[in-house]
């Protein structure tokens, strides 16, 4: 009897546990503290800065299972899925860990036993290969004369292109990071017995999979072209739970394990396709174990970074249900039965089970509205495709208007055969931002390119003021050893009293001085563990090694501070108005106001906003004492205290209480009573996107500010209307209906108008031969009125040529219609070729009807009367063809 995907997860971490390792749990898909992933791609993600030396290891060797998602970057299965039999987006690694304890030697000797011995896994040897780093001879020597690999089947991988260190066999986690050489073990699925290593690498029908990667972890990427050695020597190893399961489970394609086949057959029984082996099911699949996954870590669909990722996820497995016939919101239904198939794993899932449903409902329904018009649309586009090649335009057009992600226009082009027109489509995306002046003007780089491994102390929560040591000055991103007048730099000290931005409160401004020398601080941030004091010196020089002064502007910081314990107060409110299932996704909190981003997915009312305002106004006045403390993470847990879901804190943690009304782990600034805050009062309320709702508020003295400005509008509003400030809806009203009856009256004087222009149209036509002219120029009409006057001419009057012009300030616009009939020798489109070409103007149209416009010339009534002439001949020479 085969092991189940379960039971293979459970035996991979009790094999390594007898061997000593620690099991740990998986970190989550957001990666901590690292700038440099989207999502965790690797079992050793979580280990990074011990990997580094950045940071102490607990335990020596751990072992984990761990969720991973690769949809972008150096490691990007996303294209792959469905097609073919190995790729996911997401996927379980299992991966046991040594830092700086064991080596090559038992790493390889563990792999081997839990691969081939009868207890654990039971491959038979023959059936497994090996490559190697072509370097690494040690590597090699260990297959072969102790685990007594053959010659043949170790396969020695070099550097491509010459290129050191860019092999299939020296694994990097990304464009910077730990690295090194591995090795890699591969399952040979083939029947046929195969002894050279040329068979091997040519891998017909994909018979050789590699299942397991062992690193040696001994370098740490820079840049692309910078690598060092690291002090300690590390292990980390990967295999795809579903790639071993496939091979324990006798199966070649991962889509046929137990877990993915029970999926599977769920998804089909809501389709209304026959074969249980199309694409889409396995897309959709391996689409909905992600977004469960993502969402259960706290991210939310949205348009940028990791939640457009989901996004694009999401819809990408809507497309393929469409495919497959299914009519209704489907993914969330999926939930439950994802939940069942992962067993252990899908603990963190069963906690959020119904919010996880309830943001993929909310994603499907407003998907749904808009994946019909759009995949019309880009099927008539496809039809029309010259060269098999679909117009960037079409492509970026469907991103901005029908919210399709590119990869799902690709997804449908690569399955009719079509290509995409990708530098079209960048110019369009470049115009539009262009258009919208996405880039935000304020945005300031800060040279996040500094890297410095010292550590500044922060003292800012007692000191407003200290003496601190300059360890570091960097000028336009280089370091130099002084700072002289006039200049803009980032200044490091030993410690310092100012809060670097961080946790969504904005960074001091202030001073350094010293003597005459004097920098002011205009911003701070956080650099890793040191802080960067962003800022110009105005007077004397200031160089390393100086002692200066540190000082904080108080007003300003006092101001931050209000507005970051009003936001803890806002966030307990939302909590209790809203339920529970407000999680904070977003703050910042500056000197001026608050805003803070959390998960809702429903519409809250006014009468919702007012009670949460109301509610924070009343803590306020109670005039709380506001107690900090510093605590083990597990006392704070038992207190309750709200923590930020996607963030790891450390054993000891700072805790913010205002009574009980208010609990949170936070390590920002806050004032000392809540009545210092003075007043609250919410200025926006918005939607950000699905599932994520916005608050803006101001305190204190802002507070008051804004409603005086409010009641200031008032008074303006009362003083133009002409009323008293209680009577302004009134008023309002009253306009309103008034406005109506007007409307309604110059509809029936247009009408009597339009009965009379008629009428004088009709009393000055014109016959050029058989037919019957009729052009007026019109001044300060309404275009839309023309058309009516068209219309009713048309119904009157037979085989004609109406051409009406209405002039408005110095542009025109044009009309030209011709009868059915008259088509067959003069075409409206001709016509208003002739005018445009005269006039310089733009239009264009059909055989009956044209219309068009342009910059008024005086010449426009003799361009009429000349087109008069023009029919004529043209009249002439089409009767003289007939007659030849
Ligand atoms: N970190 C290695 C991989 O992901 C084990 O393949």
């Amino acid at each position: 009897m085969n092991k189940t995907t379960n039971q293979i997860r459970q035996d991979f971490l009790n094999f390594f546990k007898e061997k000593g390792h620690i099991i740990i749990p998986s970190s989550s898909l957001v990666p901590y503290n690292d700038t440099t992933l989207l999502f965790t791609n690797a079992g050793m993600n979580q280990f990074k800065e011990i990997f580094l030396g950045e940071k102490q290891r607990d335990y020596p060797r751990v072992v984990t299972v761990q969720r991973c998602l690769r949809t972008g970057g150096k490691h990007n299965d996303l294209e792959n899925v469905g097609y073919t039999s190995k790729h996911h987006t997401f996927f379980e690694m299992l991966g046991n860990f040594s830092f700086n304890d064991y080596f090559k030697k038992e790493a390889i000797e563990y792999a081997w036993e839990l691969l081939t011995s009868k207890k654990w896994f039971n491959i038979p040897k023959n059936k497994l290969w090996i490559s190697v780093y072509e370097n690494d001879t040690e590597t090699y020597r260990i297959w072969h004369n102790i685990i007594k690999i053959p010659a043949e089947r170790i396969i020695k991988i070099g550097d491509k292109n010459n290129s050191q260190y860019d092999s299939e066999n020296f694994w990097q986690m990304g464009d910077s990071g730990p690295c090194g050489p591995c090795t890699e073990i591969f399952y040979d699925y083939g029947s046929t017995d195969i002894k050279s290593s040329i068979d091997f690498l040519k891998n017909e029908n994909n018979r050789f999979v590699e299942i397991w990667n062992i690193v040696f972890i001994e370098f740490n990427r820079i840049s692309q072209t910078k690598i060092i050695s690291l002090k300690n020597k590390s292990i980390d190893t990967g295999m795809g739970l579903e790639r071993i399961s496939a091979v324990l489970q006798n199966v070649y394609s991962n889509y046929d394990i137990d877990i993915f086949q029970e999926l599977i057959k769920s998804i089909f029984a809501s389709s209304t396709i026959k074969n249980l082996n199309h694409i889409s099911l396995k897309v959709i699949a391996d689409h909905i174990r992600s977004c469960v996954y993502i969402i259960a870590d706290n991210i939310f669909p949205s348009n940028e970074h990791r939640g457009y990722v989901l996004r694009r996820i999401i819809r990408r497995a809507l497309r393929h249900g469409h495919k497959i016939g299914i009519k209704e919101n489907f993914l969330y239904k999926l939930v439950p039965n994802v939940i069942k198939i992962m067993g252990k794993s899908a603990d963190i899932l069963k906690l959020k089970k119904d919010k996880i449903e309830e943001i993929l409902k909310a994603e499907e329904i407003q998907f749904s509205n808009t994946l019909n018009k759009g995949l019309k649309i880009l099927n008539s586009e496809i039809q029309k495709t010259y060269n098999n090649v679909l117009s960037g335009k079409t492509v970026f057009y469907l991103y901005d208007t029908f919210g399709f992600p590119v990869d799902l226009t690709e997804d449908v082009c690569r399955e009719k055969k079509i290509k995409i027109d990708y530098t079209g489509y960048k110019v369009a995306k470049e115009e539009q931002k262009k258009r919208s002046n996405l880039k935000n003007k304020f945005y300031k780089n800060y040279n996040n390119n500094i890297f410095i491994n010292d550590e500044c102390i922060f003292q800012g929560y007692k000191k407003n003021k200290t003496k601190a040591l300059v360890k570091y000055i960097f000028i336009n991103n280089q370091f130099v050893s002084k700072i002289s007048k006039n200049e803009n730099g980032i200044i490091f000290l030993n410690t310092t009293p100012f809060y670097g931005e961080s946790g969504g409160q904005k960074g001091d401004i202030g001073k350094l001085y010293y003597k005459k020398s004097c920098f002011i601080v205009e911003d701070t941030k956080k650099y890793k563990k040191t802080t960067g004091h962003i800022g110009k010196l105005i007077s004397g020089e200031i160089k390393i090694n100086d002692y200066v002064f540190s000082e904080i502007d108080e007003n300003y910081r006092h101001s931050i501070e209000l507005n970051h314990s009003a936001t803890h107060l806002l966030h307990a409110a939302l909590r209790n108005v809203l339920g529970n299932n407000v999680y904070q996704k977003g703050s910042l909190v500056t000197n001026a106001y608050l805003r803070f981003d959390f998960s809702c997915s429903k519409f809250i009312t006014m009468s919702e906003i007012q009670k949460i305002e109301h509610i924070v106004n009343i803590q306020i006045r109670k005039n709380i004492l506001i107690k900090i403390e510093n605590l083990d993470l597990e006392k704070a847990k038992l207190k309750n205290a709200i923590a930020l879901f996607d963030h790891q804190y450390s054993s000891i943690v700072r805790v913010v209480s205002m009574n009980n009304f208010s609990i949170e782990l936070c390590g920002g600034t806050h004032t000392k009573r809540t009545g210092d805050i003075g007043f609250f009062k919410i200025i926006s309320q918005s939607s950000i996107s699905s599932g994520i709702k916005r608050i803006e508020a101001v305190t204190g003295e802002n507070a008051i500010n804004y409603l005086h400005k409010k009641d200031s509008d008032i008074q303006n509003i009362s003083f133009i209307l002409n009323c008293n400030q209680s009577n302004i809806k009134e008023k309002i009203n009253q306009i309103l209906i008034k406005t109506k009856n007007l409307e309604k009256k110059i509809k029936q004087l247009q009408k009597q108008e339009k009965k009379y222009y008629i009428k004088q149209l009709l009393e000055n036509i014109k016959n050029i031969q058989e037919i019957k002219f009729l052009s007026h120029i019109f001044y300060n009409y309404e275009h839309i009125l023309l058309k009516t006057i068209v219309d009713e001419l048309k119904t009157q009057i037979d085989n004609t040529i109406i051409i009406l012009v209405n002039v408005i300030d110095n542009r025109f616009t044009i009309l030209v219609q011709v009868s059915k009939k008259v088509t067959n020798w003069i075409a409206a489109k001709k016509i208003m070729e002739i005018i445009i070409d005269q006039t310089n103007g733009k239009g264009g149209g059909k055989k009956e009807m044209a219309e068009g416009g342009g910059v008024y010339t005086i010449k426009l009534p003799i361009i009429l009367k000349n087109i008069q002439s023009w029919i004529n001949i043209e009249l002439e020479k089409k009767k003289n063809n007939k007659c030849i």
